[in-house]
């Protein structure tokens, strides 16, 4: 039985069950303030990204997925997976169950890229490909595997975890969590050659060091760099000055370029191309190739075209330029950046200002841009400024009894699902990589996922967890 429903208890709503809003839930739990949270999610599973674009050879991540698991587990934050705000909850239904809402829903999507022919077969959003190899239940089940070469577009770290997961051996990625149906898919590609192009020089590639130097670790794939494309402006200069991380990313780069060619023996390579901004995306009926457009810097770390465009043989084209946020019913969004609008998370109206009650934090506040940290002093400054809101022990929602929200899924027929739902699945999950000599494999369809987690719906229906 659920206690008698408290008026002066903080009802919280937090949409979107990735680091973010766990984060922001986990501190709100902590704060001294009596409030009772509720963590909506719209796939079966928690930890967004974490679970669902991290690449599957990153096992050390895992110490971060145990953090959240342990703030998860603790049981004062009552997730709610399966749901998704705008289908199975509006605004006004979170407006009468909840004082305040905190949405942290991320990007998804990919970012444009306008150049001809962007939209032919073959030329493909980095954001479908990870969700296909992390086992994402809202895409296909099948991807087409069939080029020798291939580009990828950006020189951020989702094109090194493009680049890398299309080089690898699939024997080299089989200990790790990916799905059957990727390691079909992955024993199949017939890769030899992955091209990667950065718009800028070597000094403006957003990689991380330890991504980049473990491209040069990765068994039977060479790392190829041109030294035509290695310049460095006083824009360079500066970025190398002030950050060690840059320089660290220009020393790799250019150790390699000081590499024997002799050497270089293996199966597959993985090309590092800098300042070729992509101009056009080749073939008619299907990708033929990619010609790019050469660029130089400029002085300032930014560059310019040179007008000089050269073709590139490839069959698959990847953009990795970005992600993207999308908009939610009943919330402002800024369309230009991809962001809900708002000031330390408190999200602006069209009026210009702070729309009561509402909050954003994670991608979704300031863009797609950052490690899974920086989501959590992001969440502390959403919280700090929410706190400040409510100090005064106002209460907004009309249906304060916890559990009222549950009866009203169940009404409308959502099949939702609860972290003990999730320890369902995530046990089954665990069972079947023992069979497979390997820690987990992923559960893919939604269905089968729903149905696991609510096997036991006793567990299911659980009471509030205030
Ligand atoms: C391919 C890729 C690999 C990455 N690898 C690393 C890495 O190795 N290390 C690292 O530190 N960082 C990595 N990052 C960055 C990291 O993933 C992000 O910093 C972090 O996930 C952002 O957290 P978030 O909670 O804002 O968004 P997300 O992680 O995207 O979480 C948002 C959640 O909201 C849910 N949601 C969305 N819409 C709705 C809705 N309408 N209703 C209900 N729920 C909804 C989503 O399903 C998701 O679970 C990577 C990013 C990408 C794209
Ligand atoms: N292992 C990890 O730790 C890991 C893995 C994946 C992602 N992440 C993090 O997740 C965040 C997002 O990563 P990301 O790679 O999506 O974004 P990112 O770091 O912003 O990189 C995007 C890349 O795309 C390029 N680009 C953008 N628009 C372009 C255009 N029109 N034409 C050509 N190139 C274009 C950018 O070049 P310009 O710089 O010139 O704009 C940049 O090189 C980052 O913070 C990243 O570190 C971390």
């Amino acid at each position: 039985m659920s206690p008698v429903p408290s008026t002066s208890q903080l009802r919280v709503a937090v949409v979107g069950a990735g680091p973010a809003g766990i984060y922001a839930a986990d501190i709100l739990s902590k704060a001294d303030v009596d409030a009772s949270i509720d963590l909506f999610e719209r796939l079966p599973a928690p930890y967004g990204l974490v679970r669902y674009g991290v690449a599957p050879d990153h096992p050390r991540i895992k110490g971060i997925i145990l953090a959240l698991y342990k703030v998860l587990q603790r049981g004062d934050i009552r997730l709610l997976g399966n749901v998704d705000y705008g289908t199975d909850l509006t605004a006004a239904d979170l407006r009468e169950h909840y004082d305040a809402v905190i949405f942290s829903t991320g990007a998804i999507r990919d970012a444009d890229l306008n150049i001809p022919g962007v939209d032919l077969p073959g030329s493909y959003g980095a954001a479908d490909f990870v969700s296909w190899y992390d086992g994402h239940p809202d895409v296909s089940r099948t991807w087409p595997l069939e080029a020798t070469e291939v580009a990828v577009l950006g020189a951020g770290n989702v094109a090194l975890d493009v680049a890398r997961i299309l080089a690898k051996h699939p024997e080299d990625l089989m200990v790790t969590e990916i799905p059957e149906n990727v390691e079909e898919g992955l024993r199949a590609n017939p890769v030899t050659d992955v091209h990667l192009f950065g718009r800028r020089g070597p000094a403006q590639a957003k990689f991380t060091p330890l991504e980049l130097r473990e491209l040069g670790q990765v068994p039977d794939v060479d790392v190829v760099v041109y030294p035509e494309d290695f310049d460095f402006d006083e824009g360079s200069e500066q970025a190398i000055r002030a950050s060690n991380q840059t320089k660290q990313v220009v020393k790799t780069l250019t150790d390699w370029t000081l590499r024997d060619p002799a050497e270089m023996t293996a199966s597959r390579r993985v090309h590092l191309h800098f300042l070729h901004s992509p101009a056009e995306v080749l073939g008619t009926d299907r990708v033929t190739g990619l010609r790019t457009e050469r660029t130089e810097l400029a002085g300032d770390g930014s560059v310019r075209g040179t007008g000089r465009f050269e073709d590139f043989e490839v069959q698959a084209v990847y953009r990795a330029v970005g992600y993207f946020g999308s908009p939610l019913p009943g919330v402002p969004y800024d369309a230009v950046a991809g962001v809900i609008p708002n000031d330390g998370g408190r999200i602006i109206g069209d009026d210009g200002r702070a729309v009561p009650g509402m909050y954003a934090t994670g991608w979704i506040k300031r863009g797609p841009i950052g490690l899974i940290g920086s989501t959590k002093s992001d969440a502390a400054e959403t919280i700090r400024n929410l706190l400040e809101e409510f100090a005064d022990g106002r209460r907004t929602a009309s249906e304060r009894d916890p559990d009222a929200i549950l009866r009203k899924l169940e009404a409308d027929g959502v099949p939702f699902t609860t972290w003990h739902g999730w320890e369902l699945l995530d046990t089954y999950e665990r069972a079947l990589g023992e069979q497979a000599g390997r820690d987990r494999v992923k559960v893919v369809s939604r269905e089968e996922m729903t149905q696991i987690s609510r096997a036991d719906r006793e567990h299911a229906e659980q009471p509030s967890g205030s």
